[in-house]
């Protein structure tokens, strides 16, 4: 299948949930306020493939990435590493709340596929 809708309010705050789609990991993580605020205010020059948090985002609740390292395709572990988003074991990339890579052999952030709300509940992958 190759659209799926989700139920946004079954992950509570703080929470990441995986999901299947197109045959690959679907990560969607519910942020706080506080680290909304971190991720807004990383200083660009900070990082390997520059992209500022408001443009992986359509709602700042919510992060949308797809769960395939950017360096050789591992599953990364959802709340975990040094920047507090993701972390891949297979050879020690850490990606931050925004998906963006940050240390480790990574080059690139987790891609953010498209999607839309509908409504206030649901995101649909397509
Ligand atoms: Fe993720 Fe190598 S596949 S660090």
């Amino acid at each position: 299948m190759s659209k799926i809708e989700v139920k946004l309010g079954e992950i509570p705050e703080g929470k990441n949930m995986t999901f299947k789609w197109r045959g690959k990991p679907l990560f969607i993580r519910h942020r706080s306020e506080k680290e909304i605020a971190a991720e807004e205010a990383v200083d660009m020059a900070e990082l390997r493939d520059p992209q500022h948090d408001k443009d992986r985002v359509a709602n700042p609740k919510w992060i949308i990435v797809i769960g395939v390292c950017t360096h050789l395709g591992c599953v990364p572990i959802a709340n975990a590493g040094d920047y507090g988003g993701y972390y891949c074991p297979c050879h020690g990339s850490h990606y931050d709340a925004s998906g963006r890579i940050r240390k480790g052999p990574a080059p690139l952030n987790l891609e953010v596929p498209y999607y839309e709300f509908p409504d206030e509940d649901t995101v649909i992958i397509s």
